[in-house]
């Protein structure tokens, strides 16, 4: 079953049932201010930073599952009838429902009673604001006299202190209604020089700012008492929690529509120039008022939601595919890349599944993030490498996590992933292929944003490569730390007490548990910065990581070979994780995808037999799981892996993001039939047909799908903010399509299922455009052996950089290779 439809042209997801099988998510907003809108208009704002700067509050785990939210209540004032436009929160039937899920805006429209209704919202560029446009059309045929009641509730700022904190937090509300404007305050008296302003482009009948008031006693947010009675109470709050509400009065005639504007924004003034006039408590406007004068103009409204449309084309236009697949297309074209900017904005931070107040951006995983965005905007990419960079430690090693706002480091968590750094250097390496600026290495950036520490990034990037060289194991591999690229697989934390973080505990002395995960990760790393080191000149640092990698390999080989896969570990007590020798947990994939894509044991059958393993033990009709068989009971010698019931997570869940990791190991050793069947597996797009089964949103991608042990196999989780959208992306584009961004130039290397006859693509690179054309001649399982650039015959199948503002015209044919004598 499917709850709605792509419109392709318009770039949207159509959700034509409001009762979804989850909350169907988006984001608004693409710089600093952000929200999150359900398609039931469920959701929270925020200014850059989701657990420190939250503008409004958002019920995570709630009954329903989506309140909190940009809600509207419409009245019919000659009976008294009211319902919410948007469904939610109301839930009163409706005669059509709406949600059009768009780049960076939501619009949700409805019919109730011969009155239509239709709310759009999104964040115009630049501004630290949301415009919510509400047009009201009257199709009855007498007139309709309604009341418009607007709602969201104001977070105290800390959204971790707000929903914790209440012996303050219930007598630190305060608010100021001025002008018709609702400005939230709480805390601007003293050390906040910012607050939030809700503001209405229509005369006000009333207004409440007091919750309880505004619902009336032991009511909740379906039945609020001044909309059920049809006149606001002029609720002035202090404490309890403030809401910001307007009233206003519609008289339409048939067949009349109207506009209404309103504006949620966020505002900052200067220290010493809080109050006006100074000396009093009164918040100085001098400098929003203008701001909201000019965005309760419905023109204005109309420009900036062009320009947002506008810059979606233009950050669109970096691929443009035509391929036999619509869901490829779709997901390439459009909603794929989408999602990697929710993720290099937000990296783990906020969506229905996280809360905004654990996690702040992840330094493995902004890093793996910018790999799906770079080629969007380059130069905020290369801003995100400097940030993280400065949060590395002086040891190479980094802070797992760092809150946006303030760019430190994170220390209720500390450091100790041991794959982290790497990371660092796969996403510098992306970013000087895509925009071929070797300067950013020059760049000096601090450790732990220390002052003094300044060292060019270059010197970082080195670090990142020593702390795993200084930490070697028996076996000579990499020692694991706290956690590897799979946070669950806790080899030193035997933890035994309730409550312990599996994430940050470490029971047992570290020295002995190693991972073949970083061990592989390590030699892809090696490469890659021996590719940067060679495009500088530096033949001798590239000499010593090839050397670095080689060892590594050699251990790799010796002590990481199962017999028909790689292991994934060696335990605190020395023994082997992932292996066929184990009772549960005798394969993970991660190895597999990572060792072959690091180019280890292609050539001796070692990458063909385990991606052979790989099809027996771990795929699925629903993807490939991460680890067969699963943990059936808790592993003190492994954490948090085995917590999980079988088949969730990290125990033999799908994990999607290591999916592509398999399907460009699948194009490494030329099988694009195994690539493009694993990469329909996942496809949010191709699911969408069984949505029943899926539940998440068919237009993004989710963490992870519930694996075969499971009880409810093949249904999705965790959606919008994981690597999946960057891997994805970067398997179907760069290994499956074979539009590769290299150093010294952009590889064309397709692996195709050998019944395409081929596709076309437009990738924008370095300034220029190059337009291509593949062809595969039928049944070919081939690769390209014959390019023409600008008509020209081209040797190997490298398209060297042409210059900014040119147009490239490539043409690639795919063919078998010739039998070998
Ligand atoms: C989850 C992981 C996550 C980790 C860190 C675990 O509970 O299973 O997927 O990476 O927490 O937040
Ligand atoms: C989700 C985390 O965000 C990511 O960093 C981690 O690699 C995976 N879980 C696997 O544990």
């Amino acid at each position: 079953m499917q709850y709605g439809y792509f419109d392709d042209d318009q770039r949207e997801y159509v959700v034509t049932q409001p009762d979804t099988p989850l909350p169907w998510m988006n984001y608004l907003g693409t710089e600093d201010h952000f929200g999150m809108i359900s398609n039931t208009a469920g959701g929270c704002s925020f200014y850059r930073d989701a657990r420190l700067r939250r503008l409004t509050r958002y019920r995570h785990n709630g009954a329903p599952f989506d309140l909190g939210g940009r809600y509207l209540y419409l009245r019919d004032d000659t009976d008294g009838d009211y319902w919410s436009p948007s469904w939610q929160p109301t839930r009163g039937p409706l005669d059509a429902y709406e949600c059009r899920h768009g780049l960076s805006y939501t619009s949700i429209s409805s019919e109730h009673g011969g009155v239509r209704a239709e709310m759009l919202y999104f964040v115009p560029l630049g501004e630290t604001l949301e415009v919510w446009r509400l047009r009201v059309r009257n199709d009855r045929d007498t007139r309709a006299d309604l009341s418009v009641f607007s709602l969201v509730e104001f977070c105290l700022w800390d959204a971790l202190d707000d929903s914790t904190n209440f012996q303050r937090n219930f007598s630190v509300g305060e608010v100021e209604i001025v002008d018709g404007v609702i400005y939230h305050k709480s805390e601007y008296r003293e050390r906040r020089n910012h607050f939030a302003y809700f503001a209405c482009s229509e005369p006000l009948a009333g207004f409440d700012t007091q919750r309880d008031v505004f619902l009336g006693p032991n009511r909740g947010w379906d039945s609020p008492l001044a909309v059920e009675r049809g006149c606001s109470f002029d609720s002035v709050a202090h404490g309890w929690a403030p809401i910001g509400s307007h009233h206003i009065r519609l008289s339409l005639a048939p067949s009349e529509t109207r506009d209404v504007v309103f504006i949620l924004g966020y505002s900052e003034n200067p220290t010493d120039a809080k109050f006006d006039p100074p000396g009093t408590q009164t918040i100085n406007k001098a400098r929003v008022r203008p701001v909201i004068e000019r965005w309760l103009a419905t023109e204005e409204v109309e420009r900036a939601f062009g320009a947002l449309h506008d810059s979606w084309e233009e950050l669109l236009s970096v691929l443009r595919v035509e391929t036999p697949d619509p869901d490829t297309d779709r997901m390439v074209n459009i909603w794929n890349p989408y999602q990697c900017m929710a993720t290099f904005n937000l990296s783990r931070s906020m969506s229905f599944y996280e809360s905004g107040i654990g996690r702040g951006m992840g330094f493995r995983d902004s890093s793996q993030d910018i790999l799906g965005f770079v080629g969007m905007v380059p130069a905020r990419a290369r801003q995100r490498i400097l940030d993280l960079a400065a949060t590395q430690l002086p040891s190479g090693g980094a802070y797992h996590q760092y809150q946006p706002l303030t760019k430190r480091g994170n220390d209720a968590i500390g450091s100790g992933f041991n794959d982290d750094p790497l990371w660092l250097v796969l996403a510098v390496s992306a970013y000087m292929k895509e925009s071929g600026d070797t300067g950013v290495l020059d760049e000096l950036v601090p450790y732990d944003n220390s002052s003094g520490s300044e060292a060019p990034l270059s010197e970082h990037l080195h670090r990142c490569i020593r702390y795993t060289l200084d930490r070697l194991g028996p076996h000579g591999l990499p020692l694991i730390g706290r956690a590897d690229w799979n946070d669950c697989l806790n080899l030193n934390c035997f933890s035994e007490s309730s409550g312990e973080s599996f994430q940050t505990t470490e029971n047992r002395e570290g020295g002995v548990a190693e991972s073949l995960f970083i061990a592989a990760q390590f030699v892809l790393a090696s490469h890659e910065l021996a590719g940067v080191a060679r495009l500088r000149g530096d033949g001798d640092e590239a000499s010593s990581l090839e050397a670095a990698a080689c060892k590594m390999v050699v251990a790799i080989e010796e002590h990481g070979w199962d017999g028909e896969w790689f292991l994934r570990a060696y335990d605190s007590l020395g023994g082997v994780v992932g292996s066929h020798s184990n009772a549960e947990g005798q394969i993970f994939a991660e190895p597999q995808g990572m060792c072959v894509m690091a180019g280890i044991g292609v050539s001796d059958g070692k990458a063909a037999a385990a991606l052979a393993s790989v099809r027996d033990r771990l795929a699925t009709e629903h993807g490939i799981m991460l680890v067969q068989p699963p943990f059936s009971r808790y592993h003190l010698e492994l954490g948090e892996i085995s917590t999980y019931p079988p088949g969730y997570k990290e125990n033999g869940g799908v994990f999607c993001q290591v999916n592509p990791w398999i399907m460009i190991a699948e194009t490494i050793l030329g099988d694009g039939e195994a690539a493009f069947d694993y990469y329909k597996r996942t496809n949010p797009s191709a699911r969408a047909p069984i949505s029943d089964v899926h539940r998440c949103e068919p237009y993004v991608y989710a963490q992870m799908i519930a694996g075969r042990d499971a009880a409810s196999f093949g249904e999705a989780k965790n959606s919008w903010l994981t690597g999946s959208a960057s891997w994805h992306l970067t398997a179907i584009s760069q290994w499956i399509l074979g539009v590769r961004p290299e150093l010294d130039g952009l590889r064309i290397d397709p692996v195709l299922p050998p019944t395409w006859p081929g596709f076309t693509a437009r990738r924008r690179w370095r300034g220029a455009t190059y337009e291509i054309v593949v062809h595969q001649e039928q049944g070919a399982k081939g690769r390209v052996r014959r390019l023409v650039v600008d008509g020209m015959s081209v040797e190997g199948n490298l398209v060297r950089p042409a210059p900014a503002g040119s147009t490239v015209k490539v043409e690639a044919t795919l063919e078998s290779a010739p039998p070998s004598r």
